[in-house]
């Protein structure tokens, strides 16, 4: 059993130096402004939102997203995202949830059971799926309303979707709609590879080539039903920071949908695209300093593999230390974490940002020793997130104010 499972609430009102480690902190008043910033964006731009709940799976950061139930749908990528959101259905701030995979026999069983308390819907691009669903709807007594699904585009990230221009684009469409067990509610992209955006204006042309992708999709269905309303569903934290450049102007019966998810949190490779300020980010590790090594200029943590992940970005190692940003973790086994001095660009940047303790030439000894607490950045926050049984919420001094008990497995 994890110690912070059991333990978690007698931290509240220490400072962050006291927590066991390794152990995930998130800042509040980071994640306040985060989410704030993206809901009056999109309240500017007059369109929908559907938060993604993968990064910090847990009720406290959903309600948030979600602006409190202003906007009343979410996607997951886990079942069990949909049975932790199930706590803001009861709540009433939540109508329905988008299962983000494309559907698979073995999840349906699940996905009914749920539908059973909330709005869920499904994620197709492949007939193969429709023959699935229908199999299973002609098995069902009674009969339920046909499922509601989006059609998953692909739009240049080749991880699942079909491509517009594919074929089998408009014989799926005629598919669903000639079926008695599903029914067209939108069309989706998720542009993974807007991660690659270096400027305001490459994201800003990754979140135009997504709108343009899933409406010329959409154009197939409305060509042939032009009374049909759809939804066009968009996005990911890239595009999201820059939506307020969204120049699209859709056909009336498309509605736009912005989706987004690590937004509240960030991490180095958000501020890697640079889209992002180094204090824009709200979670870090802590982890302690077990050795140091002056032969190698080195030094031990004991945060690796498990509490960072090996995920990487522009910036090097796969965590950098808050305070001295040029110490990152430069190798790592599953619990040990190797600091080492790695001066880049990029940290360059956060130096300038956070300022630096460390002067170049720093030798490992008189930068750690045993004991002493690390704070590090992280790569990827929805993947070191997903490794950590409490989220210890601090506010600006860094006291622990709340814990969050994250939702887990699949
Ligand atoms: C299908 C889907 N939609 C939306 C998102 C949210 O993207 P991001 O985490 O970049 O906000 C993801 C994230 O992986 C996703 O897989």
């Amino acid at each position: 059993m994890d110690y912070s499972l059991q333990n978690h609430k007698s931290y509240i009102g220490r400072p962050i130096t006291e927590l066991p480690t390794p152990s995930l902190v998130l800042s509040k008043p980071v994640l306040e402004r985060n989410t704030k910033l993206l809901l009056e964006d999109v309240k500017k731009l007059g369109i929908t939102f559907r938060p993604h709940v993968k990064t910090l799976k847990c009720t406290e950061v959903t309600r948030m997203m979600l602006g409190d139930g202003l906007h009343r749908k979410i996607v997951v990528s886990t079942l069990c995202e949909i049975r932790g959101a199930l706590e803001l259905v009861n709540e009433g701030i939540l109508d329905e949830c988008l299962y983000g995979l494309p559907i698979f026999p073995g999840a349906l069983p699940h996905l009914h059971n749920l539908s059973q308390s909330v709005k869920v819907q499904l994620m197709i691009d492949n007939e193969q799926q429709v023959d699935i669903l229908e199999n299973y709807f002609e098995k069902m007594s009674p009969k339920a309303a046909p499922w509601s699904v989006f059609v998953k585009i692909d739009v240049g990230s080749h991880r699942a979707g079909l491509m517009t221009e594919s074929p089998s684009l408009p014989k799926l469409i005629q598919r669903i709609e000639s079926s008695p067990a599903a029914t067209i509610h939108g069309f989706y992209c998720h542009a993974g590879h807007s991660y690659a955006s270096r400027t305001e204006d490459a994201a800003a042309a990754v979140l135009e080539a997504e709108v343009e992708g899933v409406g010329k999709a959409a154009k197939f269905l409305i060509n042939e039903k032009p009374d049909r309303q759809i939804v066009i569903s968009v996005g990911s934290t890239p595009t999201a920071h820059v939506v307020r450049r969204l120049q699209a102007t859709l056909p009336e019966v498309m509605e736009l949908e912005l989706h987004a998810g690590c937004y509240p949190s960030n991490d180095l490779q958000q501020v890697a695209t640079s889209l992002v300020t180094p204090e824009q980010q709200a979670i870090r590790i802590l982890a302690d300093v077990c050795s140091v090594y002056p032969g190698r200029n080195e030094a031990l943590i004991n945060a690796g593999t498990v509490a960072l992940s090996k995920e990487s970005s522009d910036f090097p190692g796969y965590g950098t230390v808050v305070d001295r940003p040029q110490w990152c973790v430069v190798r790592m086994s599953q619990e040990h974490g190797i600091l080492g001095w790695a001066e880049s660009e990029q940290t360059t940047r956060l130096m300038e940002h956070t300022g630096s303790k460390s002067s170049t030439g720093e030798k490992a000894e008189s930068a750690f020793k045993v004991g002493d607490k690390v704070l590090l950045y992280v790569q990827h926050a929805c993947i070191t997130s997903a490794q950590h049984f409490v989220y210890y919420v601090v506010d600006e001094q860094d006291i622990v104010r709340e814990t969050w008990v994250p939702w887990k497995g699949w």
